[in-house]
């Protein structure tokens, strides 16, 4: 009589279960189109190394939730034809179509961006504000934290990152546009590393 009770009870508990799946299954069914994988389980691919949400949990690895829809389309697009450098996004753009990025970018860039905690020296993050006002503020405004002007997000970003950036900037390596070109470049001969420092303590600064 107890075993009888409690096979029905895991019959009845499975039959819920079985239900309640088959309506999570239809949930997450919905947004699928005919072309394959819905936006979410293609960026569940991303959580590995950027982590949940794009909000990256390590240095060498961007925040990528919270960027806007143009600039992300433009780093995929770049990082598949190898005309922005990479380690590894270059093999990883690659695999995906055109149509995919558009549905990726959409969804990383209706999350919020999440500023990374890191260390940095207040004196020097105070240089670097000024000189981020004079220098990068006219297509990084508000400090950096606007992603509306399609240049990226530099306040919160893991610095290591944005350093490794500007590096491949500097030689050569990526292609800056003509005017941020003509700024970075004076800001280096005239402040040479310090100056690069100091702005990357005030993009840490920004939490
Ligand atoms: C194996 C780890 C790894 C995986 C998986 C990965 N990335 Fe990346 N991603 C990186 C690294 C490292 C960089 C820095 C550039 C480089 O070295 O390739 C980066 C850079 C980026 C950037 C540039 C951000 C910026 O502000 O410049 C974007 C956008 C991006 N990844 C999107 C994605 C998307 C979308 C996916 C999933 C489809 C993904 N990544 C999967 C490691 C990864
Ligand atoms: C005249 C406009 C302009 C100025 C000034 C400018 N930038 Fe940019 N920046 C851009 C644009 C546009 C991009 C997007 C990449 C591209 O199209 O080359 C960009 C991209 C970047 C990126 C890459 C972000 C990412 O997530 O991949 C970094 C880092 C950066 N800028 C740093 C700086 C710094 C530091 C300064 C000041 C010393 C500066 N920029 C001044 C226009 C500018």
């Amino acid at each position: 009589m107890v075993i009888k009770t409690i096979a029905g009870a895991l019959l009845v508990a499975g039959l819920a279960f079985g239900i309640s799946n088959a309506a999570l299954a239809d949930k997450k069914m919905a947004p699928k189109t005919l072309m394959g994988a819905s936006a979410q389980a293609l960026s569940d691919t991303c959580a590995g190394c950027h982590g949940t949400d794009g909000a990256s949990g390590g240095p060498g690895t961007p925040t990528i939730g919270g960027l806007s829809k143009a600039y992300f389309v433009e780093l995929m697009k770049g990082f598949k034809s190898g005309d922005i450098p990479g380690t590894i996004m270059g093999r990883i753009a690659k695999g995906y179509s055109d149509e995919e990025i558009e549905k990726i970018a959409s969804h990383f860039s209706g999350l919020k961006f999440v500023p990374a905690k890191q260390a940095f020296d207040a004196a020097k993050a105070k240089k670097g504000a000024k000189t981020h006002e004079k220098y990068c503020e006219k297509c990084h405004s508000d400090g950096g934290t606007n992603t509306e002007d399609d240049t990226g997000r530099l306040a919160g970003q893991w610095t290591h990152y944005l350093q490794s950036t500007m590096a491949d900037f500097i030689s050569g390596k990526r292609d800056m546009t003509r005017k941020m070109k003509k700024r970075v470049m004076k800001l280096h001969k005239k402040g040479g590393d310090a100056a690069f420092d100091e702005l990357m303590n005030y993009y840490a600064s920004q939490q």
